[in-house]
């Protein structure tokens, strides 16, 4: 595609949008974090026309979004719905945690969605309110060099403790937003609709730590537990593995090359 027009980005201020706001620098870009536009509102008058919409403002507090489901989704289906009202061809992003997680290989395109929680079910309304015509990007626990992710609580946790509880029930693909960002880009020039892009190779969260105090050299224990001894009020899906089915998908690289990317970004 080209973008003699420019690219908009949305949730500017997170950490999939600072990522992408690296990946199309060399474009002109509308940057707009949430004080610019609450997506939940209509857009603000005088927004530039673009080539693309990359809409990745959405309700990520997976927790709160059981207690107020209709806040959640107010952004992550309104603000859906808002950002495709603009006309732009629009890339939308979506979760693993529309799965249920009782497939023990890795989801495809075709399997059918059972979300868990409410953030769940918003983004997959979210899905519908992209409409066909989207690109619409499920990927799964992202982290990158800003915000609050689990790598960045796991190097505080890890440089204040020995020991640190986390969960080894739930198996997914860690994704960095570096390389998701750079496979959005090769996105642009496959067809539109659904598309599953997460790092290759899967763990559990508890591997993930480890696999993290090993590449920061922190001497840190973790110790294993399960996802109802954490007790968090959102169910999250046992397993949600991605993998695309679609020929000609964007393949990430393995999730501890962008354990080692995002390190290597935070000094550590
Ligand atoms: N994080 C994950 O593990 C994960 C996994 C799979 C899919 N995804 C999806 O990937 C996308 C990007 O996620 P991310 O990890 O980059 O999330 P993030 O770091 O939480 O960023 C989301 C951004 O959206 C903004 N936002 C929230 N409500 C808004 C509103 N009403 N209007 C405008 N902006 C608003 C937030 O602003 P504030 O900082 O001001 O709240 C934040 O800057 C989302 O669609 C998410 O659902 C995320």
């Amino acid at each position: 595609m080209e973008l003699t027009r420019g690219v908009l980005v949305t949730g500017a201020g997170g950490q999939l949008g600072a990522a992408l706001l690296e990946e199309f620098r060399g474009e002109q870009v509308v940057a707009l974090t949430r004080s610019d536009w609450d997506v939940a509102l209509p857009p603000p008058a005088g927004l530039p026309e673009v080539d693309v919409a990359l809409h990745t403002a959405a309700w990520t507090d997976v927790d709160g979004a059981e207690s107020d489901p209709q806040g959640a989704a107010a952004v992550n289906v309104g603000g859906t719905q808002h950002v495709a009202e603009l006309g732009a061809p629009l890339v939308a992003f979506s979760t693993d945690y529309v799965f249920d997680g009782r497939k023990q290989e890795p989801y495809v395109e075709s399997d059918a969605p059972n979300p868990l929680s409410a953030y769940g079910r918003t983004k997959l309304q979210a899905e519908a309110a992209a409409g066909e015509d989207a690109w619409i990007v499920r990927t799964s626990w992202l982290y990158g060099w800003t915000g609050t992710n689990f790598v960045r609580t796991m190097l505080r946790l890890g440089a204040e403790r020995d020991e640190v509880a986390v969960v080894d029930d739930q198996r997914g693909s860690p994704t960095y937003v570096g390389h998701l960002a750079a496979a959005v880009r090769e996105l642009l020039e496959l067809p539109r609709g659904l598309w599953h892009v997460s790092a290759d190779g899967e763990c559990t969260w508890a591997e993930f730590a480890e696999a993290i105090f090993e590449e920061a050299a922190l001497d840190c224990r973790v110790r294993r537990i399960t996802a109802a001894e954490l007790g968090r009020p959102a169910p999250r899906p046992a397993y949600s593995v991605l993998r695309s089915e679609r020929p000609g998908a964007p393949r990430l690289p393995h999730w501890r090359e962008g354990l080692r990317a995002c390190l290597d970004r935070l000094g550590s």
